[in-house]
């Protein structure tokens, strides 16, 4: 084990008692204390102050790397049932240490692809709650709803069922079960009782990026700001990329499994212009209808100038009135012009900026059923949670989920990615770019069809 690694370097001397007790048992694998000290609420988040070790953290960067000599089965069965215990009682899939590795990457880090799953379900769960509760939220009147989330029944929850317990005021809590296939159901008063001394509260502090960069601005501040577009970027005033050239192969490949042989005649939404890369190869396929909504004023302005391909002229080139057509402004408003018109298509795609998953999750949600042909095919940049692996893998379990309730199947085409230029922050492709939102070399490209 890497001194990085070791016990010694990671439960700090000025590390507070109660801490250093769950932080050893955790990393000696000891089920049994652990379990007791986890009877002690909040014992599964305690975090080294100095290290940020948590003994999710413990647990699993104990086992060290894969090896046929030191591997004893035993050891690592209590490892997996320390993980388990830990993240039934509250451990958080996504907490940081100070070397920015949450337990997941440690995990996957070491190899240790058992510890790693753990994290990725836990973090689905976590996930498809924190997106109940924002579904909540949008219920209340006034906005100051308090949560407490707390496991009911462990035998379930250990196939991810989860119990959101919403605390209103006088009025009784109401409770409902988050299936592992994210269904909700009601629950029993009776277990509500049962476990009023949990407090385990599993909500997450983590924002998926690209769209991430929601997590440094809004949509409408990016609406506001200056754009400009440089050799093969188009970023914000900030120096956040909201498009960048690397990702043109994404966009070809994404015509490519919406529009397979690029027949024409097909009619095709995009939502978000940005540089027009996924436009001009669209475009290309000699569509019967092209729409595109954009935004941006500043992005409007480019599509309309004279060099651009997609202004004016390009309008009136459709093969009938209206057929090629720029839709100014947002697409939460113009789609439900589209809705109202009796627009359907063949292919839609939607990648924006700025916007958080739940406008993604509301756009197929809310307007995919009426807005897609029953044999269309819809697909949308994949950028969620691409900084950290984990995140990515949790994202994309959710998305799936969340596509399914919506009606959608969806395949997952995996392509390469040529790091090359994407490394490291500040250099390559990212020179002048202030976030690298972008660290994988695997893309997972959704390919969404009506299930059924
Ligand atoms: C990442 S770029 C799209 C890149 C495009 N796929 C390409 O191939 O060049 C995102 C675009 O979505 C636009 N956008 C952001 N929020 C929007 C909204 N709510 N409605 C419509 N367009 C939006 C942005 O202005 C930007 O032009």
């Amino acid at each position: 084990m890497s001194d990085r690694d070791a016990i010694s370097s990671r439960i700090s001397p000025s590390c507070p008692a109660d801490t250093q007790r769950v932080l050893t048992a955790a990393w000696a694998h000891d089920v049994a204390t652990v379990k007791k000290l986890l009877d002690t609420p909040g014992s599964a988040r305690l975090q080294d102050p100095t290290t940020g070790e948590t003994p999710l953290h413990a647990a699993i960067r104990s086992c060290g790397a894969p090896s046929e000599e030191d591997d004893d089965p035993a050891d690592l069965e209590a490892a997996r049932q320390t993980v388990h215990e830990l993240l039934l009682w509250g451990a958080i899939w996504n907490d940081v240490d100070d070397h920015n590795e949450t337990p997941g990457c440690v995990a996957h880090r070491l190899g240790r692809t058992e510890l790693y799953n753990l994290c990725v379900e836990a973090g689905v769960r976590a996930e498809m709650l924190f997106g109940v509760l924002e579904g909540y939220e949008e219920l209340g009147s006034d906005g100051d709803e308090d949560y407490d989330v707390e496991v009911v029944d462990m035998d379930a929850a250990a196939d991810g069922e989860m119990v959101v317990v919403r605390e209103d005021g006088d009025e009784a809590p109401e409770l409902v079960n988050v299936g592992a296939n994210g269904q909700i159901g009601t629950v029993e008063e009776g277990e509500q009782e049962e476990q009023e001394a949990r407090e385990e509260e599993t909500r997450s502090h983590f924002q998926p990026p690209k769209d991430d960069t929601a997590a440094d601005i809004n949509s409408e501040a990016y609406l506001r700001s200056k754009l400009t577009y440089l050799n093969g970027k188009l970023v914000d005033e900030d120096g956040n990329g909201v498009m960048m050239a690397w990702e043109t192969d994404i966009m070809r490949q994404s015509v490519d499994a919406l529009l397979p042989d690029r027949e024409p005649g097909k009619r095709i939404l995009n939502i978000g212009f940005g540089m027009g890369i996924i436009d001009t190869m669209f475009a290309e396929t000699k569509p019967a209808r092209h729409h595109i909504i954009e935004a941006h004023p500043g992005v409007l302005e480019h599509i309309s100038s004279p060099s651009s391909r997609f202004g004016s002229d390009w309008e009136k080139s459709g093969p009938t009135p209206g057929a090629f057509k720029v839709y100014k402004g947002k697409w939460q408003e113009v789609c439900q012009e589209l809705l109202q018109e009796g627009e359907m298509y063949d292919a839609i795609y939607f990648d924006t900026f700025g916007e958080d998953y739940s406008q993604l999750r509301m756009f197929f949600t809310e307007f995919i059923p009426g807005l897609l042909d029953g044999q269309g095919r819809f697909g949308f940049f994949n950028g969620l949670g691409a900084d950290r692996l984990i995140c990515y893998d949790v994202y994309t379990k959710v998305a799936e989920l969340h596509l399914a309730d919506a009606g959608l199947d969806v395949e997952w085409k995996v392509i390469d990615v040529d790091m090359s230029q994407l490394a490291e922050a500040g250099k390559g492709e990212w020179e002048g770019v202030k976030r690298r939102y972008w660290t994988l070399d695997k893309y997972r490209l959704p390919i969404c069809t009506f299930l059924g």
